[in-house]
């Protein structure tokens, strides 16, 4: 993993970077809604975490294909995330890359975001790092341990993280914000075999709570999705093998979610319409877990 990071520079066209400078700020559009605090729904700047790949790529190219500018952060997989930011519509975006178990280089990807898109008005919290599975029975305490540190600081850490340097950011531009979390139903099913990632989605889900009480006085909704399995490359050891029928029968779909699914519930949770339905968390998980 690395831990540099990288403002977007050759990646960058000098098309896009004057296409940036000259669009400036995202501009405020009159509220379509009552309430909506003139949020704009275009032209926003977003920042995506963990947009190399699966799910992150999908948000980001659903932000883009509307045309909105975004930062497309990677971990390690930097070919995969250049695939993604040359996919995206629009100009005037960035590549970033840090390693999201570090404090410090966190702060330096949400400075990096913000100077290469002019601030920022969107935080899509979608990074969570790979887990071996780790159920308490047959998990050393040496190895229990090291899953628990690393799901902690990326999933819950990382993620409060960059969620305090954005809010402090859309505070000072005094435009907004919308954050949304990338959770899990995980949270409510119970993960038996990996229980550090159930307990920190269900962390990420609560940590959203709160924010969005904190921020709402400054226009700023938070929310989070719940989704069940996706068809991504993280979980498609399980999707292909022997296990794969039965996860697709747990929804009477009897399929799992496309990552564009999950990105199009995002898109609407950062739209100004959404402003009332901050605090929610939101199932999507084909009907295969309800709770009331
Ligand atoms: N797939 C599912 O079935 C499913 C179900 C429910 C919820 N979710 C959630 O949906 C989100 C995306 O899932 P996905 O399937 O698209 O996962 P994925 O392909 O594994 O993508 C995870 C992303 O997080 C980044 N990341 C991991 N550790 C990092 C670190 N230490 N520093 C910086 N970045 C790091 C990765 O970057 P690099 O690849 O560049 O290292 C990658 O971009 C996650 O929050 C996941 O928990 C997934």
């Amino acid at each position: 993993m690395t831990s540099s990071q990288e403002s977007q520079g050759s990646h960058q066209s000098q098309e896009s970077q004057e296409s940036q400078g000259a669009r400036g700020p995202a501009e405020p559009v009159a509220g379509a809604l009552p309430g909506s605090s003139g949020f704009p729904g275009t032209g926003r700047r977003v920042l995506v975490s963990g947009a190399s790949r699966g799910v992150g790529r999908a948000i980001a190219q659903a932000f883009a294909a509307q045309g909105d500018r975004v930062a497309v952060h990677y971990g390690s997989r930097r070919d995969e995330a250049e695939a993604t930011f040359a996919s995206l519509d629009g100009t005037g975006h960035a590549l970033l890359g840090a390693d999201l178990s570090d404090p410090q280089a966190t702060a330096r990807l949400a400075e990096a975001a913000a100077e290469a898109l002019g601030g920022i008005d969107v935080l899509v919290n979608n990074a969570a790092a790979a887990a071996p599975a780790h159920p308490p029975a047959n998990t050393s305490y040496e190895e229990w341990t090291a899953v628990w540190q690393r799901q902690v600081s990326v999933n819950l850490l990382a993620t409060a993280n960059l969620s305090h340097l954005a809010a402090q950011r859309m505070i000072a531009q005094g435009t907004g914000g919308r954050i949304v979390n990338i959770g899990s139903r995980g949270a409510f099913r119970g993960e038996p075999a990996h229980p550090a990632y159930g307990a920190t989605k269900a962390a990420v889900h609560a940590l959203g709570q709160s924010l969005a009480v904190a921020l709402a006085p400054h226009g700023i909704a938070v929310t989070s999705v719940a989704p069940g399995f996706i068809d991504t490359d993280r979980v498609a050891h399980r999707l292909d093998g022997a296990e794969g029928e039965g996860i697709r029968a747990q929804s009477p779909f009897g399929r799992v979610a496309e990552p564009a699914e999950v990105a199009a519930a995002v898109l609407w949770l950062a739209s100004p319409q959404a402003q009332w339905s901050s605090g929610t968390v939101l199932d999507l998980n084909g009907a295969s877990y309800l709770r009331t």
